[in-house]
């Protein structure tokens, strides 16, 4: 489809049509979310696992099964969205968007900088919208802590620590295939870390880094073999703040998951913390020297909130939107942990 032929049907209809790449555990329940909102219609999906498709036919019912992301492009459709293995996302938003097509990527959007600008470079060519599913930030804690700090509640915000363990590990193979996966805890949870830091903060400029990185209790040695199941890092920020990082597959945490998020600043803190190592449900507090209050506590359903976000600004005609572009300083202070390891 050429992006001229988008244009002039976009004009026409209201809901953006989208096929779905890679429908399995997130990509299956984007879709859902995406439907629910009835923001979208759903009309394409390619996986390579037949079962993976069967799975999606009750909550996208006459939506059309291709073979391929290849397949998908002549399919008459609006964007796409990318939840494949992590490797495949940038060459697939890449080819995505040079057909003039949106696209909504699964995190990590590429394995480094130089791909993720890639990425943003051909969505801003194409004058697409690109959304990347940073979804931690669509948490009512994580909301809330940002408003504070952007308000200067927290004063001079000095100090981070931030905390993904996922104890539970990876459940598929593909995680820890380098080719696929382009890293370990560090792309895959360290991703949502720096995100949330850097988001919460302005995006700041990060001046320097220090990491050590682990495979089953040693140094990792060979990422192209190895991936990392242990890291931990420090970014010194522009500005004078320090940023603290530990991210896991696997850590004996002794519960699924330990997922903390705390900024500490000369008027005060704040921090956001899962309950019961839950990978969802978290409470939010506000610390006042040694005294807290609670923010935000208990369930709320945001695992698809920057999706049904994504098809809303769609449907409403958006194009290119340059915040994407702050994903290229999350990218490359990621590069700055795997080089960082000494
Ligand atoms: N935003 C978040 O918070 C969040 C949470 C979980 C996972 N993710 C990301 O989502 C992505 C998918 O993770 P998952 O846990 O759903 O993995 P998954 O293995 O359950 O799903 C991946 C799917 O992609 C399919 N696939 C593989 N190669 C393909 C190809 N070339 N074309 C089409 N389909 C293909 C597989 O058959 C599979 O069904 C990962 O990048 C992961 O990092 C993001």
């Amino acid at each position: 489809m050429t992006p001229s032929l988008v244009d002039s049907r976009q004009s026409i209809a209201t809901k953006p049509r989208l096929g779905f790449v890679g429908v399995g555990w997130i990509g299956r329940n984007r879709l859902e979310a995406i439907q629910k909102s009835g923001l979208a219609e759903v009309t394409a999906v390619a996986d390579e696992s037949r079962e993976a498709c069967a799975a999606v036919e009750q909550i996208a019912p006459g939506c059309h099964y291709v073979g391929s992301l290849d397949e998908m492009l002549f399919a008459d459709l609006d964007g796409v969205v990318i939840a494949t293995p992590s490797a495949l996302h940038a060459d697939q938003a890449i080819t995505a968007l040079e057909h003039g097509l949106a696209v909504f990527c699964q995190k990590p959007l590429a394995r480094t900088a130089a791909e993720t600008t890639r990425v943003i470079d051909a969505a801003r060519a194409a004058d697409r919208l690109l959304g990347v599913d940073l979804s931690y930030r669509n948490t009512l804690g994580m909301r809330r802590v940002r408003d504070l700090i952007q308000a200067g509640a927290l004063g001079h915000v000095y100090a981070a620590d931030l905390v993904f363990h996922n104890a539970y590990g990876p459940d598929k193979p593909w995680f820890f295939d380098p080719r696929l996966s382009g890293g370990g805890c560090v792309i895959d949870l360290g991703v949502h870390l720096v995100d949330l830091a850097l988001w919460a903060l302005g995006f700041p400029r990060v001046i320097g880094t220090t990491s050590r990185l682990y495979s089953k209790g040693a140094p990792l040695r060979d990422r192209t073999s190895q991936v990392e199941d242990f890291a931990e890092a420090r970014l010194d920020l522009d500005g004078g703040a320090v940023i603290r990082l530990a991210c896991s597959w696997n850590l004996p945490a002794g519960r699924d998951a330990v997922i903390e998020v705390a900024f500490y600043g000369t008027g005060g803190g704040a921090a956001m913390r899962n309950v019961n190592g839950s990978f969802l449900d978290f409470r939010t507090e506000r610390f006042r020297g040694t005294s807290r209050e609670v923010l935000s506590d208990g369930h709320e359903d945001w695992g698809g909130r920057a999706a049904v976000e994504w098809s809303r600004q769609l449907a409403a005609g958006g194009r290119f939107d340059p915040a994407v572009e702050h994903v290229a300083e999350v990218a490359s202070a990621l590069d700055g942990i795997y080089a960082g390891d000494a």
